[in-house]
């Protein structure tokens, strides 16, 4: 059965009855009493991200689903529940019966960024396969860092078989700091410890999870000299937006890889294009960017030690995530509170 279990993610954080009613298939598909005519969930996405496997999964859980996808709204007096993944800021304020707003994804800043979003609950996806997806790239990431995977493709091109292997460090001695011990912070400092990494992180409030050094918000000074490779899963807030600069990779140990996965705005590009240029940093993985499309002209793209991807490290799967968003659709229908949500003051 396809969600017969619980995901191993969500049992640090979700109630059991929470979690029971979240993955129950059959609940969702029996829910049909509590839907009127005039009732529709509408998803508003930007043309890169395409609803279609959306609308197939949340109809096979629902099949008598309204269904509709911004531009095409019909009456907005019927529009109870939106799914954005980047709406136009104020194209809210119109859908007066509005009871929830849910991110299509875990990143909800561009949300909270509309000045006249309406005073509605905001929720966002907490999934186990958004979360199985970003540690199978970030154990990418570091090892084919680690493992200087770049040097043997060079080699690989010039036919060249190296006189003996590249020296390389050995996962005890290298230190993977995660900024962000949140839902997928944790889960992917806990895949580096398994593979015998040292593994640190920063967050908000000290952690107490097995195999990983914890440091508190006052604390990142200390969390950065102790990381020899730094991942960005902070959410972007006002706190976090630049924070990675020129004065925080000063602090990183000499040679210390940068990855940020979390959003482009934490990184002030030029410092990190000079941190790397002057030698200080080691190199970068990107996957996200200010600007995304990332500009053809960009120098990040030429940059022999900047790896560039294009925000593909973890992409929710509307298979696995479709059962939540119906649950919570189901929840701001009769005033339940919602599964996965999000404070807005605090900003994620
Ligand atoms: N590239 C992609 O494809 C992709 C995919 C999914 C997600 N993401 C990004 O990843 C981010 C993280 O997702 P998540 O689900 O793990 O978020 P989350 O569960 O909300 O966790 C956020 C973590 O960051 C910490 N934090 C927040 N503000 C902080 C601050 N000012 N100082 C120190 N720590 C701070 C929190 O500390 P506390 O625990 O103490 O509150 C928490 O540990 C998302 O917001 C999204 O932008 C990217």
């Amino acid at each position: 059965m396809l969600f017969s279990s619980c995901p191993s993610i969500m049992s640090d954080t979700c109630h059991k009855s929470q979690m029971n009613d979240q993955y129950s298939y059959s609940t969702l598909v029996l829910d049909l009493g509590i839907l009127k005519n005039n009732m529709a969930l509408l998803f508003i996405t930007t043309p890169s991200r395409s609803v279609e496997g959306w609308i197939k999964e949340v109809k096979k859980l629902n099949p008598s689903l309204d269904v509709r996808v911004f531009p095409q709204i019909g009456n907005p007096d019927d529009i109870r529940f939106v799914v954005s993944w980047y709406h136009q800021p104020g194209s809210l304020k119109q859908f007066k019966n509005l009871k929830c707003i849910s991110s299509l994804g875990a990143g909800v800043e561009f949300i909270l960024e509309d000045k006249n979003l309406p005073q509605v609950p905001i929720a966002r996806v907490v999934d186990p396969s958004l979360v199985q997806s970003m540690k199978e790239y970030l154990i990418w990431a570091v090892l084919h860092h680690v493992r200087r995977m770049d040097e043997y493709s060079e080699c690989e091109k010039k036919r060249s078989w190296p006189v003996a292997p590249l020296k390389v460090s050995r996962a005890g001695e290298i230190c993977i700091g995660i900024m962000g011990l949140g839902q997928l912070g944790r889960e992917v400092g806990k895949a580096f410890v398994q593979l015998g990494f040292k593994v640190c992180g920063w967050s908000q409030s000290k952690k107490n999870i097995q195999g990983i050094e914890s440091f508190g918000k006052n604390d990142l000074v200390r969390f950065l000299e102790h990381s020899h490779v730094l991942i960005c899963l902070l959410p972007l807030t006002q706190e976090t937006e630049n924070i990675l600069n020129k004065k925080t990779f000063s602090k990183l140990p000499k040679g210390a890889y940068v990855i940020n996965v979390a959003r482009g705005k934490h990184i002030v590009e030029k410092d990190l294009i000079q941190a790397v240029s002057k030698g200080h940093l080691g190199g970068a993985c990107l996957d996200v960017f200010r600007k995304e499309p990332l500009e053809k002209d960009h120098p990040f793209w030429k940059h022999p030690k900047i790896k560039v991807t294009p925000h593909i490290s973890s992409i929710t799967d509307p298979l696995s995530a479709a059962p939540q968003l119906l649950q919570n659709y189901k929840r701001a229908l009769s005033d339940q509170p919602l599964l996965n949500l999000v404070d807005r003051k605090r900003g994620y």
